[in-house]
């Protein structure tokens, strides 16, 4: 309309002018609705969904949900590696990332990837069927790229369900370099994202909202104390009227001591109460009993302020609750003194009617204190049972849950809600796996109905592992919570319904388990025996899971990766860096040494020289069943001796057993010692072994005399790789993921291990092609020319031939060298052997043209010629062996093997045909020298000269040349 309306203004003044301002215009215009978007690299038609992840737009995410599995498009204006994750919380761990990054060969790579924890995400064991590339881009300062993932995890452990009818967090990570590891801070993000159809707000975010007034809830300055553990409360009005709604909620910023706020709804307040009214915060909170029970909102580390729905509001007024509590938690550990801090939530309201009023409801464990978690698990779990009686209470068509938000404190892990109807678990109302007390937010729900009668079980699992004593419930944030609030509409009187443990007294109506309800209608709560507390309900187990039940076992956290490594190939080494140690880079290490009972001591060493290396030794006890952990150093190369600094502990599976010795280790201060350190994270981390084959010492003390090593040698590994799993002997675990890697040995190595698989096979192909071409084709047929042709310019002939040979084998032994010493091949016979040649040709050309010259001077063989024609001799025919061992240590194919054989036999056939043919026409020559010499030696002499004088070779001198 209004571009109408310019042009017929324009029109009528200038027609030209007119013109050029219509066609800019539409240009404006295209570039507008395509809404700059046409950088993305991939055809964006092919999806339903799209959202900036970052603010600036500069990270596109693209999405159609399927039913089996959903595609996702995402794209950077950045020129590295790219990351996208799924994550449970919007924090990394527990995250499976799609990772797509070009390696050296600037091919691009499509990586699966799952992070345990705060640490590098680790390559998925599962390439194939979670994610799948589909294109990649990565060209002009943009990376982009398409895949395709299961929305059905195959095994929770180590993947995640994308969220598909429901909000989902994303996670991205990006960079303008290609190696992908730690982000630059700036270049991530986290975004909750509504996947399916239907509402687009985000409860997680801040948003205005028009037409509304606002409140805030203030708690007056105080100095926080300097115990550990402080609860403060302070009462409050809500803002006068019958029937408000609460439409968004603002925590204002407050002190880093600050570990929670609760908002509590009294209703019914006692009189006695009415005082708190506009005073200081009470902080007395063993003494003082929180009278009001509603809950009305928390905020908790991680989260931003919420903004409901458009048309939800949480009722408040004198028909709902006029009074609040405000509960603030401190949390000082270190007993900072002097700390202000103003607490303050501020909070969007109507007093219009809403279209849907929203209640809270409070599951899990409310009562706080008085139940403990065992120590030292991985993973144990605490559950309450919400029963029917008090759900019966709710209308006759139900309530929808909109939203839950699950609360532990550090030790939680993973929190659910499930739902039993009619006996039968349906699928949960929640799921919440890789809780992080950092990462608390509303998890949106995808409208679950729940009805009169259902059986609600709130579990929160804990990793206690840190633990040595067990962990009481309590109000400290050192004791562990298992909160559930969950949202819902149409709002109702139930605020509670759990279970409560009354012990056993005279006073109590009940002994033991009680059923709680409580009702806003309610003066008190309803306690009461339930049949339904009876049934078993602990430790049910989260339903959709299907991993092998050893895997869900073994705990969530993440089970270990062990890297293998054989430098020989019947000493084997393996190591484990426990997640936490990873993390916080100093901790236990996991080690295990192997080796036949023929060597008497095997040594596993962190560093890259013997001396100043931090030693660990195994050999055979004085039993003879047993090893000997010896933890040594050395100063020089003098015998290392016990290093009493050494924390180390021989585990379980440690013996001999079938003729080999094993020790499982266990290192508390492998990251530090008196002469070194290693990064428990380091991709390249030295080590060295070493060892002595002979009888076994058969001795229990850690410092036995031992012989030198007759052998050792250095290997790199890449703990990145071996991290994973808690702080338990992993060598014993069934469920742990063991890699082998060949050994890593230094730069070589690594090049070689950099390239593809087909290059690397290119590599191979192409040494064995130049080096035989050197000794079955060129080398031969210099010498057999030699031998048995005659023409003008034979030897220098000869000598070219046999140079450009020499210079083929240079370039074949180069490659093999590399190649060898990528793969560990260097002390091979077959790579000594073609080492040896290289050596020893190397003075042929000298050793010829000596020989020749001598030869023309004397007219006989002498020792140079010897040397010449021997060396070539033997070095041709084992150059033509070598190929064969070569094609042996590369396990080439029958068919390969076989024309090799032909070829080079033939070759040598001919080639020992032709020395043996040379060498009896030489002797019938030199039987008839004296009448031959006559018409022998003018011959050469005149050639010799033209040798000077035209260039021209020799055709009689060809006597010595093989
Ligand atoms: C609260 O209301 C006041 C006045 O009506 C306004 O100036 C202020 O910006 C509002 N605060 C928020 C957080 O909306
Ligand atoms: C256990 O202790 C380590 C090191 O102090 C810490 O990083 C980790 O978070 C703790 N784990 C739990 C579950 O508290
Ligand atoms: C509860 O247990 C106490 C002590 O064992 C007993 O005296 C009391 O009668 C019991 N009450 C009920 C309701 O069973
Ligand atoms: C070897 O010793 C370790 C540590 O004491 C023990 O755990 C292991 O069971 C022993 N092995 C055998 C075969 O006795």
């Amino acid at each position: 309309m209004l571009l109408a309306h310019y042009a017929t203004l324009l029109s009528r003044t200038n027609k030209f002018h007119s013109l050029l301002t219509l066609l800019a215009l539409a240009a404006f215009a295209v570039a507008q609705s395509s809404n700059d978007l046409d950088w993305v690299p991939f055809d964006r038609g092919q999806f339903n969904g799209n959202v900036a992840l970052d603010e600036e737009g500069n990270v596109q995410l693209f999405w159609k949900t399927g039913n089996e599995s959903s595609t996702f498009g995402v794209a950077s204006r950045s020129s590295g590696y790219l990351a996208l994750g799924f994550s449970e919380t919007g924090a990394m761990t527990g995250a499976d990332m799609a990772v797509v990054y070009k390696d050296q060969d600037d091919n691009l790579v499509f990586e699966n990837r799952h992070a345990e924890g705060f640490v590098t995400p680790q390559v998925s064991q599962d390439q194939e069927n979670n994610m799948r590339l589909q294109e990649g881009h990565q060209a002009n300062g943009v990376t982009g790229f398409v895949f395709e993932k299961q929305n059905k995890a195959d095994c929770l452990q180590t993947q995640v369900d994308v969220a598909k009818d429901a909000w989902q967090w994303f996670i991205y990570a990006f960079s303008d370099e290609n190696t992908f590891s730690q982000h630059a801070p700036g270049n991530m993000g986290k975004e909750y994202v509504k996947l399916g159809t239907g509402k687009s707000v985000s409860l997680n975010e801040v948003r205005d909202i028009d037409d509304t007034k606002n409140f805030t809830i203030v708690q007056p300055e105080l100095t926080v104390p300097t115990q550990t553990t402080t609860y403060c409360y302070t009462l409050h009005k809500m803002p006068a009227g019958n029937k408000n709604y609460l439409l968004g909620e603002r925590p204002n910023e407050s002190s880093e001591l600050l570990h929670h706020l609760v908002l509590y709804a009294c209703y019914g307040l006692p009189d006695e109460y009415m005082d708190m009214l506009g005073q200081e915060p009470n902080c007395d909170y063993e003494t003082f009993s929180n009278p009001c029970s509603g809950f009305v909102t928390e905020w908790a580390p991680g989260m931003s302020g919420r903004t409901f729905e458009p048309g939800y509001g949480k009722p408040f007024g004198t028909d709902y609750y006029e009074y609040v509590m405000f509960e603030t938690h401190y949390n000082n550990p270190e007993g900072l003194e002097g700390v202000k801090d103003t607490a303050s939530y501020t909070f969007l309201y109507t007093d219009q009617p809403v279209a849907t009023e929203i209640g809270t409801l409070t599951l899990g464990d409310i009562q706080v204190e008085g139940w403990f978690l065992e120590p030292g698990k991985e993973l144990v779990a605490h559950s309450t049972v919400c029963t029917p009686e008090c759900t019966d209470r709710w209308p006759s068509d139900g309530i929808t849950a909109v939203s839950v938000f699950h609360h532990m404190h550090y030790r939680g892990r993973n929190a659910r809600v499930q739902i039993i109807r009619d006996g039968k678990e349906i699928t949960p109302l929640s799921s919440l796996r890789d809780f992080d007390y950092g990462y608390q937010f509303s998890k949106s729900l995808d409208s679950v109905k729940l009805l009169p009668g259902d059986k609600l079980i709130t579990t929160c699992e804990y990793d206690t592992s840190n633990d040595t004593e067990r962990v009481p419930g309590g109000l400290p944030s050192q004791a562990e919570m298992c909160f559930a609030w969950v949202d819902y509409y149409p709002a109702n009187s139930v605020l509670a319904c759990s279970h409560f443990d009354m012990g056993e007294s005279a006073e109590n109506p009940i002994n033991g388990t009680a059923a709680i309800c409580l009702e806003s209608t309610a003066i008190s709560p309803d306690l009461y025996h339930s049949d339904f507390l009876t049934s078993s309900f602990q430790n049910l187990s989260a339903s959709g899971d299907t991993c092998p039940a050893e895997n869900t076992v073994s705990g969530v956290s993440g089970q270990a990766a062990v890297l293998n490594t054989c430098p020989e190939a019947d000493i084997c080494f393996s190591v484990n860096v426990p997640e936490q140690s990873a993390s916080s880079g100093t901790g236990d290490i996991y080690f295990q040494l192997s080796a036949p009972v023929t060597y008497s001591w095997v040594a596993l060493a962190q560093g890259t020289m013997m001396s100043n290396a931090n030693m660990f030794l195994m050999y055979s006890s004085a039993d003879g069943r047993n090893v000997t952990l010896s933890p040594r150093t050395t100063s020089g190369h003098t015998m290392p001796t016990f290093n009493e600094a050494a924390d180390v502990s021989l585990l379980e599976g440690s013996g001999i057993s079938d003729g080999r010795m094993t020790a499982n280790v266990r290192c508390g201060n492998c990251n530090r010692w008196d002469t070194g350190t290693m990064s428990l994270q380091g991709s390249n981390s030295d080590w060295l072994y070493a060892h002595h084959q002979g009888s076994p010492i058969n001795s229990d003390d850690a410092n036995a005399p031992i012989l030198q090593h007759d052998r050792q040698g250095g290997f790199q590994w890449d703990l990145s790789r071996a991290t994973g799993g808690s702080d338990t002997n992993p060598f014993t675990d069934a469920a742990t993921t063991t890699t082998t890697t060949s050994p890593s040995a230094g730069e070589g190595q690594q090049s070689w291990e950099r390239l593809s698989t087909q290059t690397q096979m290119r590599f191979v192909q192409v040494h064995g092609t130049l080096a035989s071409l050197a000794f079955v084709a060129i080398f031969p047929t210099g010498a057999i020319l030699v031998r048995l042709a005659s023409f003008r310019g034979l030897v220098w002939t000869h000598g070219g031939l046999q140079v450009f040979g020499y210079a083929v084998f240079v370039a074949g032994a180069g490659l093999g060298i590399f190649i060898a010493n990528g793969l560990d091949y260097l002390r091979e016979p077959h790579a000594i052997i073609g080492m040896t040649l290289l050596g020893i040709f190397f003075f042929m050309p000298f050793l010829g043209l000596i020989h020749h010259k001598v030869y023309k001077k004397v007219q006989s063989r002498t020792l140079w010629s010897y040397g010449h024609i021997l060396t070539g001799r033997i070095g041709v025919i084992l150059g033509m062996i070598n190929g064969g061992l070569g094609l042996q240590l590369a396990h080439a194919r029958t068919s390969y093997v076989v024309a090799y054989g032909v070829f080079a036999g033939l070759m040598g056939v001919v080639y020992i045909g032709a020395i043996i043919f040379g060498e009896y026409k030489r002797a019938g020559r030199s039987s008839g020298k004296a009448a031959a010499s006559a018409s022998v030696y003018p011959e050469s002499k005149r050639l010799d000269r033209d040798d000077s004088g035209s260039g021209s070779g020799s055709s009689s001198s060809h006597e010595t040349a093989i």
